[in-house]
């Protein structure tokens, strides 16, 4: 695991573009997994300014969507597969056909989770990018979560509800469920970066990176994969211990 701890939040933003931009110009695989959630704003508006530069292109990639709520509206901007039209296909050459997610408005959700896992099975995710709840989950995997899990309808813990009302308009509570690909599915990415940013996120990145693996804080689970990649500022690494956070300081 190579965990890096950026001097602040903007270079940290940067440093998962250029592992993005890394990823994609390799042309190793075109599959890339998009986590959203505000840690995820920055990084992606970093890679929409390369792409209106023209350093980068998402012209050939295909973004895979780790996670949706279920019961928004088809047009709720709060929507994850809204989020990822408004941030990456209408500010880069990525192609509005490229973003494939679950569908929560599938009136038999158990054979929409089982399709989207096939289908990102597939697809064999080249690089996945991770956030982390206060809780210490990925994706929209809880506490308690099979590290075997596959894409599947979960109920979110008021923590997560809670962490993430500040996307939703005030007086709005995000849904109680959504669509999750599952911790299996993650394992299964050729590489995984995780990013983390702000004093809120430092105890669950400890716990993740220097705890047990334990199903309690599901982000333990990346100490499995043989191939991660950990960007954090200070205030995300501010409980690691100095072995592990100044193994990969950033220069
Ligand atoms: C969303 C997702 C979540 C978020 C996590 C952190 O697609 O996968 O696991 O990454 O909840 O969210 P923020 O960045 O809003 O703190």
């Amino acid at each position: 695991m190579r965990i890096f701890v950026a001097p602040d939040r903007a270079t940290a933003a940067q440093r998962t573009a250029d592992i993005v931009e890394g990823f994609v110009n390799s042309a190793a695989s075109t599959a890339l997994g998009i986590a959203t959630g505000k840690t995820m704003e920055e990084p992606l508006a970093e890679i929409a300014r390369r792409c209106r530069r023209g350093t980068l292109s998402l012209a050939h990639a295909e973004v895979y969507l780790l996670d949706e709520y279920v019961g928004l509206e088809l047009d709720d901007p709060c929507s994850f597969a809204n989020t990822v039209d408004r941030l990456l296909v209408q500010t880069t050459d990525l192609p509005p056909g490229a973003v494939h997610g679950p569908n929560p408005h599938n009136p038999d959700l158990y054979a929409e989770c089982a399709d989207y896992e096939r289908h990102v099975r597939a697809a064999c995710i080249g690089l996945q990018l991770l956030g982390i709840g206060t809780n210490g989950h990925i994706a929209f995997n809880e506490p308690g979560s099979s590290f075997a899990s596959s894409t599947r309808v979960v109920q979110l813990n008021e923590q997560t509800r809670r962490d993430n009302a500040r996307a939703f308009p005030d007086g709005t509570r995000p849904p109680a469920a959504a669509i999750t690909q599952g911790i299996g599915t993650i394992l299964m990415a050729t590489e995984l970066l995780l990013v983390a940013c702000g004093q809120p996120k430092a105890r669950s990145i400890a716990r993740a990176l220097e705890g047990p693996v334990t199903r309690s804080l599901p982000a333990s689970a990346l100490q499995l994969h043989p191939n991660v990649t950990v960007v954090l500022d200070p205030p995300a690494a501010a409980l690691l211990t100095d072995a592990s956070s100044q193994r990969c300081r950033t220069p």
